[in-house]
Parts: C-alpha cells; structure tokens; sequence
C-alpha cells in the first residue's frame, strides 16, 4: 500500500471515525490516533474513553490539541503505519481559545499540510462541514465557520485524496492519482494487511483433501486460476517441470478406478485385525464420483540434463512439482473447490493408460469438484486412524533434536 493523504469531510454523526478507522485499519503497521480533543468535563472524558474503546487496542492514542505537527514528527513511525488525526475543527476551536490570529492559525495549517505530505506513512485527517447551515448570530462564531472553511480548502487543495461522508455513504471527491505501477510495487509494504493475511491462513487451516463430491461441473475459468496458481509455485533453476493433464472422459475415469481398486486390494494386505477393518471402512478416492482428474506430471528432462541447483538432489524436479500441486490445493479451498490427492495406484499402469512417455513421473492423481461440505478436520483424524503431531516436538535448533535457549518459536494454539 503506498503512503497518502486523506481527507474526511461531512456532518457531525456521518460516518467520518468509522469510516477514517476503517481506512487505518488496512495498514498493517502501527497505528497513531492524534486526538485534538480537550477533556474538559466529564462528558467529554467518557466520551473520548468510549471512543479509545471502539479503536482498540491496536491503537495509540496521542492527545495533542494545539500542535499536531508536533506530535507527528515526534512519533516517526515507519511506511507501513498509519496516522489519524481526530479533528481539525476542534484543532481550530483549541487555536481560537488561546486566542491566535488569523495569520498564526493558517501558518500553523500550512505547516502541518506541508508535514503530511512529506512524512513517510499514510495521514488520514478528519474534519467537519460546518458552513452549510445558516450564518451564526455571534463574531466569533462567524470567525470560527469561516476559517474551518478555509482550512478545509487548504487540507483539500493539498491532499491526495478527499472524501466526503453522507449519511454514512463515502462519496470521493477527490481522488489520489494512480502511480505507475512499478513505483506502486516499490512502495509495497512487505507484510500483507490482517485482512489479506486472515485469508491466506484461512486456505491453508480450511484446506482439507476431500473424497466427497457433487456431480456439479467445475467452472473452466475457475479451474484456469486454480491451474495458474499451481503454475506459480517455485521450482528448482526455474525449471517448471510440470503439466497438467484434466481428465473429464468417464471411460478414462473408469480405467483409473479400476487402477484403484487393484492397488487398493494390495495396500490392504499391510494390515490386519482391527486396523484392516478400519482400513477397508475409509472412502480413500473420489475418482468417478468427481466431476474433472487431474494429473500433475513431472518431466525430469526439461531443460536439458543439468538444471540449476539440481546438481546435488535431482529429485528436487518432483519436490517443484508438488509445491505446484500445493498452490493448486490452497487455490481450489478459497474458490470453493474441493481437491482429493490419490496415490493408491499403479504408476506404471497409469502413465501407459495416458500415453505417458518415459521421462515423465506421475507426481499426483488429484479428484477435483463441488462438495457438499468440507471436512473441518483431516478425514483420517475423524475416523480415528492417525492425530496431529504436536508442532513444537518436531522443531530443533541448531542439531538434530537440538534445543536453545536464546531462541524458541511462539506457536499458535
Ligand atoms: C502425497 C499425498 C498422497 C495422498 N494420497 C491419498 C490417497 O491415496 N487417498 C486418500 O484418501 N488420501 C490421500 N492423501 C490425503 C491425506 O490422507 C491427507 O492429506 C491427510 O490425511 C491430512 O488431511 P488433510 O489433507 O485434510 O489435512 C494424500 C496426501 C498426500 C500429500
């Protein structure tokens, strides 16, 4: 996200803080609340406590009523932040009570435009529109509407972005000018938003290898991303060694099932008593029930004998081919697609039914399509056949089964 100014403008109870707080809250670097506000009584203390509640703890409430400039050049923080500042007008009223001029309040907004715009982080600064009643009885009041106009002009002229709040509805009046894209890229922050975060970790949690399928077919352009994503897995000197071979023939399918009864027949025999019955009760493939197979292939001479970093560990051509199966995996569980990894076949008999030539290695048999409900829990947990391993009994540090003291890991629960 790169660094702007944001203007928020609009009546009183229109939907400026929520709004400027959900603009703030994209960044995910630390987050300055500049508080304008004066506690002068009771109300107001409970008021801009309530306010402090609604933010969160995941913001820094700064109170500054007369030299906001001040404040934020005090906390520097980095490009990944974001400053509030909550308001103007009440900026403005605290100038006019310790009774500064005209000149001095708009060298000090001057001042402070000039201090948005050059800080490294992201400035959303709220303000009111209060000149769109009638004209106030009193001077100084008169004084007051004038000058917040003209601040307000300032603020907008100087900005990059203005929106103006109605009735809760954001309406841009200002936009921020598209950077090019590569000075876009540049001023990316590394870290992804919570929200962008939240949604990758949800694909990896939800995923599930699934078994069960409806017979709905799978959008084509859906399956081209789900594909695309797959195709964007690291590789081994870039070797890119996989193809993906979509199987929606049921004749094909058929023969692949038959491949999976026979090999199925023969994993049986490595067990008995209890554990074969549970063994013979686990649906372990959804082959014709799914509407499309996939096969990720694996060809081990592509680009020629000698592949960067193959050197040492040629079977690094599989391992690039199943991260790609991975990204393809996590692609189908956020666009709702449900993928099952079948590896209880005959490879041979596989590659020979598909016309695969030598140097190609089948990598994975996946079933791919709708599915009623997603497991919440890994199939083989569920029917009592195999548990998580607890994470930090399969960490070491330093040497096999090593431990530290100057540096252990923090795991989720
Ligand atoms: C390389 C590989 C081969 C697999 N082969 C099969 C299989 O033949 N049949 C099956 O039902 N599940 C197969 N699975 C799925 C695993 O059983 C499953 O990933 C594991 O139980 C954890 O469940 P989860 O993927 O839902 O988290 C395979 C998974 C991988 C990674």
């Amino acid at each position: 996200m790169s660094k702007k100014t944001i203007l928020l403008t609009g009546g009183s109870r229109s939907g400026k803080s929520k709004r400027a707080l959900a603009l703030g809250n994209e960044h995910a670097g630390k987050k300055y609340f500049i508080a304008t506000a004066e506690t002068l009584d009771q109300e107001m203390k409970d008021r801009v406590q309530r306010h402090k509640d609604e933010r969160g703890p995941e913001w820094i409430t700064l109170e500054e009523p007369l030299d906001p400039t001040k404040t934020m050049l005090k906390i520097a923080p980095g490009s990944n932040d974001v400053v509030l500042l909550d308001c103007l007008t009440l900026w403005l009223s605290n100038m006019l009570m310790q009774e500064m001029d005209d000149t001095g309040i708009l060298s000090k907004v001057k001042t402070l435009i000039e201090t948005c715009k050059k800080v490294p982080f992201t400035v959303i600064v709220i303000t009111n529109e209060i000149g769109a009643g009638i004209v106030p009885g009193d001077p100084l009041s008169r004084k007051f509407r004038d000058l917040a106009g003209e601040i307000n002009q300032e603020f907008a002229t100087g900005f990059d972005e203005v929106v103006h709040m109605v009735s809760g509805i954001p309406v841009t009046i200002k936009a921020a000018e598209k950077l090019p894209q590569e000075s876009e890229q540049k001023s990316e922050p590394h870290e992804f938003s919570k929200e962008k975060k939240k949604g990758l970790y949800e694909a990896i949690y939800k995923r599930r290898d699934m078994r069960h399928f409806l017979p709905d077919p799978v959008d084509p352009t859906v399956l081209g991303r789900i594909l695309d994503a797959a195709h964007h897995a690291g590789s081994v000197g870039f070797m890119q060694p996989w193809n993906f071979i979509v199987i929606d023939d049921p004749e094909i399918k058929q023969t692949m099932a038959k491949n999976f009864s026979s090999a199925n027949a023969d994993a049986e025999k490595n067990y008995s008593g209890l554990r074969k019955e549970l063994y013979q009760s686990l649906k372990l493939e959804g082959i014709t029930d799914s509407p499309i197979n996939l096969v990720v292939t694996c060809d081990k001479t592509r680009n020629g004998p000698h592949v960067l970093g193959r050197n040492t560990m040629p079977e690094t051509d599989v391992f690039s081919a199943c991260c790609a199966v991975q990204n393809l995996w996590l692609a189908a569980r956020a666009e709702g697609i449900a993928v099952g990894w079948v590896s209880i076949i005959d490879p041979e008999r596989l590659k020979q039914d598909l016309g695969l030539p030598e140097n190609i290695e089948i990598v994975a048999y996946l079933c791919v399509g709708h599915t009623q409900s997603f497991y919440k829990k890994p199939m083989l947990e569920s029917a009592g056949w195999g548990k998580r391993l607890a994470l930090k009994n399969l960490v070491y540090y330093n040497r096999w089964k090593g431990t530290s003291e100057s540096y252990t890991l923090n795991f989720p629960d």
